[in-house]
C-alpha cells in the first residue's frame, strides 16, 4: 500500500470526512502497525523464544475469525437478496480463507512439544475453548448449542454476542429460504431451528435431491457449501492431531480432557442433509 492522502473523489463524496483537517495517512497509521505490534506480551520469563509464535498464531488465528464472520454475514445478505452470482464468489472466497487456516497448522507444527511445554504453564486456563469468535462463527453457520454460554460470565460482551448469535437464523436457514424462493418445495419444518446444532430434515431429502439431479445452478451453491462444510471438519482434525503430537493425552489448559474431548467434535456436519442424500443420489 502506497497511498499516503485519501483519494480526493471518497472524500468529496462524505462531506463529514471533508471537514476533517488532513493528517498524512500512511501505511503505519491506517494499519494501526505500532498498536498491533504492541500486542505480544509473553507470560514467559526468559521469555521462551517460542512463546512468541504460540501468540502471533492465535492472533493471526482471530483475525481470520473476525474477517470469516464478516464474510458469512455478507453471504447471508447475498442469499437474502437472491444473488447467487456474489454468494458464490462470497463462498469462495471463505473457502480461500479456510485453507490458509488449515494450513497455518503447519507452522504451529514445528514447535516441539519440549518447547511448548517450557511456557505451557504460564497460560495457566487460557484456552482456544475460549475463543468467542470460532463459537459465533460455528453459530452463524448453524452449529448452535447453548452450553459454550456458561463459559462467559452473565451481563458480558462476549456472552451478549454468542447470544445475538443464537437468536440469529443461520446461514442453513438463509440457504433453505434462497431454494424456496427459486423453484424449490421446501417443508415448513426444515426451517425449524432452536439453539441447537441443524438437524436433518428427511421431508427435505427428496427436493434435494431433485435438485441435485435437475437444477446445476443451485446445486453448485450447495457444493459449496459442503466444501465449507468439509473444510471445517479438516480443521478440526488437524487442529487434534497437532494438539495429541504436542501434548499426547494431557488434560486441556481449558479444563477439557484434551484430545478425548476434540476427537468427539470431530466429523460433525454443519449442513447434515448435504451429506446425507449422497447415498440416495
Ligand atoms: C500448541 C498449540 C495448541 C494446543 C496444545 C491446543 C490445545 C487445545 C485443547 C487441549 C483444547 C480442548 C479444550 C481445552 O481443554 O483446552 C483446544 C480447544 C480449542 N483450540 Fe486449541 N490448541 C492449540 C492451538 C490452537 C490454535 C492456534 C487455535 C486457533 C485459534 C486453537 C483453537 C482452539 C479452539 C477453537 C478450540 C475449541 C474447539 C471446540 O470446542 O470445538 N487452538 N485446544
Amino acid at each position: 500500500m502506497h497511498g499516503s492522502r485519501l483519494p480526493r473523489r471518497s472524500a468529496r463524496a462524505n462531506p463529514v470526512r471533508r471537514s476533517i483537517p488532513r493528517v498524512e495517512l500512511t501505511y503505519a497509521s491506517y494499519l494501526r502497525i505500532p498498536q498491533l505490534l504492541s500486542l505480544q506480551v509473553p507470560e514467559s520469563d526468559g521469555p521462551e523464544h517460542d512463546e512468541m509464535l504460540f501468540i502471533i498464531i492465535h492472533q493471526v488465528y482471530e483475525l481470520w475469525f473476525k474477517q470469516q464472520i464478516h464474510e458469512t454475514e455478507g453471504l447471508r445478505r447475498m442469499l437474502e437478496a437472491d444473488d447467487l452470482i456474489a454468494a458464490e464468489a462470497t463462498l469462495g472466497r471463505i473457502l480461500t480463507i479456510l485453507k490458509t487456516m488449515v494450513g497455518q497448522i503447519d507452522v504451529l507444527e514445528t514447535m516441539t512439544p519440549v518447547s511448548f511445554l517450557s511456557f505451557r504453564d504460564f497460560l495457566a486456563s487460557s484456552s482456544g475453548f475460549q475463543s468467542v469468535q470460532f463459537r459465533e462463527w460455528e453459530f452463524i453457520l448453524g452449529h448452535k448449542r447453548e452450553r459454550p454460554l456458561a463459559n462467559y460470565p452473565e451481563g458480558s460482551d462476549e456472552r451478549a454476542a454468542l447470544e445475538r448469535r443464537l437468536s440469529e437464523p443461520s446461514v442453513w436457514e438463509y440457504v433453505l429460504g434462497f431454494l424456496s424462493r427459486n423453484g424449490l418445495e421446501i417443508p415448513r419444518e426444515a426451517f425449524a431451528e432452536g439453539t441447537e446444532p441443524t438437524r436433518s430434515c428427511v421431508a427435505l431429502h427428496a427436493e434435494l435431491i431433485r435438485m441435485y439431479r435437475e437444477l446445476p445452478r443451485l446445486r453448485g451453491l450447495c457444493e459449496l457449501l459442503v466444501d465449507l462444510d468439509e473444510g471445517l471438519q479438516e480443521w478440526r482434525y488437524r487442529h487434534v492431531k497437532m494438539v495429541e503430537r504436542t501434548i499426547g493425552f494431557k488434560k486441556g489448559t481449558g479444563g477439557s480432557p484434551g484430545v478425548g474431548y476434540l476427537q468427539k467434535t470431530l466429523f460433525q456436519p454443519i449442513f447434515p442433509d448435504l451429506w446425507e442424500i449422497r447415498t440416495e443420489l
